[in-house]
């Protein structure tokens, strides 16, 4: 089965083809704000203006013609409302235009099911970290359950809000992470976990306040020490809550050597094993709709057109995981 997957929830388009295990193709194109944050509007203008390039240079990669899939899946929520809607009338344009099946899938269980895949995971505790989310996520009777996530600024959003205080180029985890090398010392920062939700705005607001009297570097070093250890901390109680033995780490900041590192000091201790997605498939892409899309397909058919409305607050454990033993 060849499935061609769209992503559009917030910065990233991306066109991914899947042949049933094998990614054939994954484009993206990434919107930048032109200053601040991310414009909802400006990113679906976006999203619209290079759908069609990106389609050509997926199926060009994946050597194959629009004729030959099987299946069209997006991403149907979580997101931003004019991304997702970009994305959901793309895709069904092209789903009735070819006259083949349409599924929509949910974001945050893309990330997870597409790094089960890579990396031979097969029950894990998945640690999500991106500009949008920070979740703790495992599979309970049939459900992805969130046990734990970050109540208000995501880590990745976090890192980025610091970084443009600091005066650092968008996106501000990479420039974090290379300046942290060069810090030493640890200035202590707000902790705050509570079973295994976490907090980061406060330590957020005084890491900003330190930049008058203290070296970037340290600051930057601290600040990973510290979010990084609240991370580990709800990861490690969710493994013993949940009775997991694997951590699988993804989303955009799964790329941070120190937080890898962290957490694979952790799973040693535990005797568990610790997994990172490669990079390509582990920030926002298509290839993860496609995937998800064959398992959804598979497991339980096509969606009807009628039900491929964006659901902008999708939860993940409103989805029955039904192509899971
Ligand atoms: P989502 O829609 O899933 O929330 P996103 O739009 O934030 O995703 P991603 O590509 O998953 O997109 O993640 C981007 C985030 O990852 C940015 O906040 C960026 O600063 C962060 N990031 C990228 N590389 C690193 C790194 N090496 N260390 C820390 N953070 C990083
Ligand atoms: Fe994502």
């Amino acid at each position: 089965m060849i499935c061609l997957g769209i992503e559009s929830t917030a910065h990233t388009f991306g066109v991914g083809i899947m042949e049933d295990t094998k990614v054939l193709a994954n484009v993206t194109d990434m919107y930048t704000p032109s200053g601040g944050g991310i414009h909802p509007r400006e990113a679906a203008e976006h999203h619209s203006d290079v759908c069609d390039k990106v389609l050509e240079d997926a199926l060009k990669e994946a050597e194959i013609k629009k004729e030959d899939l099987d299946l069209i899946s997006f991403s149907q929520g979580p997101g931003l409302p004019p991304c997702l809607r970009t994305g959901a009338v793309f895709a069904r344009s092209l789903a009735l235009s070819l006259n083949i099946p349409i599924v929509g899938v949910n974001h945050c269980i893309a990330h997870i099911e597409i790094g089960k895949l890579k990396t031979e995971t097969q029950d894990p505790v998945t640690l999500y970290v991106s500009g949008g989310n920070t979740q703790v996520i495992a599979l309970s009777s049939g459900k992805y359950r969130v046990f734990g996530e970050v109540l208000d600024t995501p880590v990745g959003n976090a890192l980025d809000k610091f970084a443009r205080e600091a005066g650092l180029e968008h996106p501000g985890g990479p420039k974090v992470e290379k300046l942290a090398k060069d810090g030493s010392k640890y200035i202590e920062l707000p902790y705050s976990v509570k079973g295994m939700d976490m907090s980061f705005s406060g330590l957020l607001t005084e890491a900003m306040r330190k930049l008058d009297d203290e070296r970037l570097e340290d600051i930057c070093h601290s600040l990973q020490e510290t979010m990084f250890a609240m991370l580990t901390e709800a990861v490690e109680r969710a493994m013993a809550h949940a009775g997991k033995e694997e951590v699988l780490l993804t989303g955009g900041v799964a790329a941070n050597k120190k937080l890898q590192e962290m957490l694979n000091i952790m799973c040693e201790e535990r005797n568990a094993s610790f997994h990172t997605v490669p990079y390509d498939l582990a920030g926002d892409n298509g290839a993860m709709m496609a995937w998800l899309g064959i398992l959804k397909y598979e497991s339980t058919g096509k969606d009807d057109v009628e039900d491929t409305s964006f659901i902008q607050n999708w939860r993940t454990d409103d989805v029955n995981v039904t192509w899971s033993k």
